[in-house]
């Protein structure tokens, strides 16, 4: 079966075929960084302008990488939530559009499930039940994952997501839009333990998680500090040892109470390095992340979850056609 992604529910267009028996045939991103980047973050009315003018270019570029035509697709998989609903409408209605024209299913995909798969686009992907780490800029999710469709969640953030902390702590020291990884490389110069930050939530029970306070005590230290550069790299370094022990640490509580032994972590903050080697370094565990570029938000990772809903043969509804601003991942349907 050939599906079509597209993947429009923020500032990257995002367009992809997957074929479930050959895998990614071909994949093309265009992102919207430059237009927002004056703005310091994302203007949605430009995002949702910008995926007009390029999802239908992009869906003919990737036909054209993979030398089909459009009446070979079987299946459209769109991002439908959550996100940013002007620019998920622009998904939607050229996805089921599409479908209907060609008479072929259309498949409302939720951005979450597409992070949380991806990693299984990976050669020697996990197998379930796995413990999955979402770590995007709209989201902080820890999810038992049982198969396709079977997400039960196990904690989430109850204020900041850490890759908008990231972003807001980055802002606040005057880094550049997008501030993840420009903190993240920045905090490469700086001196370890010069600073302490707290790691929040951590002692007390639970799975939730809590950043908002983190980027509040950077910008404390960075006013109490003398703002030279190294300050600054410092604190970068500081913030980002406290976001990445807090998400271990409670990596290593989901997965005691669940029993289980493998996690997968996703979403745009995977491609975190810090992260990565720290998570690695927990022992007697398997982890996977996806490949960095599909860290970030990609048409691949939504035309993959299509063609394995279409595989579990999880319902669709097909009579909505709607976007979902919010959609938590407990309230997708189970095959
Ligand atoms: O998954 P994603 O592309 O979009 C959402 O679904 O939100 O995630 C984007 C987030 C942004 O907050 C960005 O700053 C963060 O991921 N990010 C990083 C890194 N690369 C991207 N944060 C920390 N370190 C990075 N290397
Ligand atoms: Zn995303």
């Amino acid at each position: 079966m050939l599906v079509l992604g597209i993947e429009s529910s923020c500032d990257e267009t995002g367009i992809a075929l997957y074929d479930s028996e050959k895998g990614l045939l071909a994949h093309a991103l265009y992102s919207q960084i430059e237009l927002h980047a004056e703005y310091g973050g994302v203007v949605p009315e430009l995002a949702s302008r910008d995926h007009i003018r390029k999802t239908l270019p992009l869906i003919d570029e990737v036909l054209n990488k993979a030398k089909l035509r459009r009446t070979d697709i079987d299946a459209v998989a769109y991002t439908a939530g959550p996100g940013l609903v002007g620019a998920l409408l622009v998904g939607c209605a050229i996805g089921r559009s599409f479908a209907w024209a060609l008479d072929i299913p259309a498949l409302a995909i939720n951005h979450m499930e597409g992070h949380l798969l991806s990693p299984l686009l990976e050669e020697n992907p996990p197998s379930f039940p796995f413990v999955s780490l979402l770590v995007s800029g709209g989201h902080t999710l820890l999810v038992d994952v049982q198969g396709v469709g079977e997400y039960t969640l196990l904690g989430e953030s109850i204020d900041d997501a850490v890759g908008e902390a990231f972003d807001k702590t980055a802002k606040m020291l005057g880094l550049d839009y997008p501030g993840g990884p420009i903190l993240a490389a920045l905090a490469e110069k700086g001196i370890p333990d010069k600073y302490l930050f707290p790691r929040p939530m951590t002692n007390r029970p639970g799975l939730d998680f809590s950043f908002s306070g983190l980027k509040t005590f950077a910008m404390n230290t960075w006013k109490a500090s003398d703002q030279t550069e190294q300050d600054k790299a410092d604190i970068c370094l500081a913030f980002q040892t406290a976001a990445v022990e807090t998400l271990a640490i409670k990596c290593k509580r989901a997965l005691k109470e669940t029993g289980h032994k493998t996690l997968v972590v996703a979403g745009g903050v995977s491609a975190n390095k810090a992260l990565r080697t720290r998570l690695d370094s927990i022992s007697q565990l398997n982890t996977y992340y996806p490949r960095p570029e599909f860290c970030s938000d990609n048409g691949a990772m939504i035309a993959f979850a299509g063609a394995m809903r279409q595989a579990a043969m999880v319902k669709q509804d097909t009579s909505t056609f709607s976007a979902r601003p919010r959609w938590p991942l407990d309230e997708l349907s189970v095959p």
